[in-house]
């Protein structure tokens, strides 16, 4: 009798786990996220392993491809229970790395990050060379891949004539799952490589680096199937050897997941980076204010976003040098004290900035400091300044014509209240969060496997998540907010010129 209901528990739960299932692998900067979904898109189980940052000089930020590969063997083989119904894999990723390989694949050197901005004055000489603005509909900026080849080109010779594929981080995974060098429009399009409008890679921006089209992977959309599973890793991740679609970049996957996949949909992302991202069914250069115009993941569609370079990021940072538990403990912490809007004001540029300054020389900066000034101050400070640098991000998408009225919520961020708060006030725009808003970039990963392996409509699959709740900006805030956010930009303006001095 005892026995009998655990017997039935346990069959219920084989048969559910060989059920059609879907992986979606997010390779993000701080960690590797792995889901398994099922045909409904809905979340079975999830699992992570942790990735670490190094910065081997100012404004330098990178990885070693084989700690990814690493970190993604960690995850899918939490998920092993999973393993026999998995019909097919989407890959996401942090966009933008420049992931050096010779012929094998093997990695020639650690892989340069997109927060990496060594490649300033790169940048400079390709805009010389080559209507960069025309042929791609972006502005060059440091963190992009071109130039960071170009740097490589100038500062490390061997190494560039020993490069024989340029790969993009989850590119890079999917070469070790498949052996095979592919990519999507997505992530290409923050290469600067791309002919982002015509959605293919472009000769004269390859050329501008001395690069040609054999140093890049073969592009596909990001519902594609790209590939299957080599055996070896099939067997050892006790999968079938399942087709891997082409996945897309973070940004375009999380909105794949958020169901921000049609015009009139706008989500602001949290993550290590800030994005706030609009999809478009044409391509809307206007790189004037910094504003990336990329392709979406799907085909004939496009999208334009707004990316400060430390959200999180800056908070992870400030937690760790004031010695806080974590995160979450600091933000407690701010709450519960009487730390609000006073005299600390702080720039969030630990990397440099791109949207709406392009600016490689700008640093972090606080304003403000006094013997009264504690923990709390320092991180009210952050969360405010990290509001205020998705403010501009804002202003700078309604200049290129996208006002969106609402945000949906996605990233690590999305899980504090507070901020949630704090941002809604200074965007004066209503925030939406809904369910698996945490799991964004994999779950949207996972939902271009299901496209690739069923031929489903993107309607059916790519709808939003269930809703949760809606956070209002609070009027009385908004005003206030307005006049720090005045003071936040004037800050920037009086130390723009001071900063390209500092360097
Ligand atoms: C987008 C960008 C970041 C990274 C890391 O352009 O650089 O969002 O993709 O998440």
């Amino acid at each position: 009798y005892d026995i009998m209901p655990s017997l039935v528990g346990s069959e219920m739960c084989i048969r559910d786990r060989l059920k059609p299932m879907y992986l979606g692998i997010d390779l993000g900067t701080s960690s590797v996220k792995a889901v398994v979904v099922d045909d409904e898109g809905l979340v079975q189980d999830e699992a992570s392993a942790p990735l670490h940052v190094q910065r081997p000089g100012v404004g330098m930020s990178e990885q070693h491809p084989n700690d990814w590969w690493v970190a993604v063997e960690d995850a899918v083989s939490q998920l092993e229970g999973w393993s026999r119904g998995v019909r097919a894999i989407g890959l996401s990723g942090q966009m933008h790395g420049a992931t050096l390989t010779n012929k094998d694949g093997q990695p020639l050197r650690n892989a340069i990050l997109w927060n990496d901005v060594r490649a300033d004055k790169e940048c400079a000489e390709l805009e010389k060379r080559v209507d960069v603005k025309g042929i791609t509909g972006n502005v060059a900026m440091a963190g992009f891949t071109a130039p960071k080849l170009a740097w490589v080109r100038s500062h490390e010779r061997e190494i560039f004539a020993a490069t024989t594929k340029v790969l993009l981080p989850k590119d890079f995974v999917r070469f070790c799952m498949t052996g095979f060098f592919a990519t999507e429009m997505s992530d290409a399009s923050g290469t600067l490589w791309l002919d982002v409008n015509k959605r293919r890679w472009s000769e004269e921006m390859l050329e501008a680096t001395d690069m040609t089209s054999s140093h890049m992977p073969e592009l596909f959309e990001g519902s594609d199937v790209t590939a299957v599973l080599s055996a070896e890793v099939a067997e050892r991740w006790n999968m079938n050897r399942v087709p891997v679609v082409g996945g897309a970049g973070d940004q375009a996957a999380g909105a794949v997941g958020a169901g921000a996949v049609d015009e009139g949909k706008a989500l602001v992302s949290i993550g290590t980076s800030g994005v706030i991202f609009v999809p478009d069914r044409e391509h809307l250069p206007n790189p004037a204010r910094g504003v990336h115009a990329f392709c979406h993941a799907l085909p004939d569609r496009w999208h334009r976003m707004a990316v400060t370079l430390s959200a999180a990021g800056a908070l992870t940072w400030v937690a760790r040098i004031t010695k806080a538990e974590s995160e979450a403990a600091l933000i407690d912490e701010i709450e519960a004290s009487d730390a609000r809007a006073g005299r600390v004001y702080f720039l969030p540029y630990l990397s440099g900035e791109r949207t709406p300054h392009n600016d490689a020389s700008a640093t972090g900066t606080f304003v403000g400091l006094s013997h009264a000034t504690d923990r709390a101050e320092l991180g009210y400070a952050v969360l405010e300044g990290v509001a205020f640098a998705l403010r501009d991000c804002q202003q700078a998408l309604t200049e290129a014509g996208a006002s969106p009225e609402s945000m949906d919520v996605l990233g690590g961020g999305a899980q504090s209240v507070y901020w949630g708060k704090l941002i809604a006030d200074a965007l004066a725009t209503p925030l939406t969060y809904r369910r698996d808003a945490q799991f964004g970039p994999a779950l949207g990963a996972a939902r271009l496997a299901i496209l690739g392996n069923t031929g489903r409509a993107v309607s059916s699959v790519c709808s939003p998540p269930p809703f949760d709740y809606t956070i209002q900006p609070d009027p009385a805030k908004v005003d206030l907010m307005t006049e720090r956010y005045e003071t936040f930009r004037a800050l920037y303006r009086d130390l723009k010129e001071r900063f390209a001095s500092l360097r």
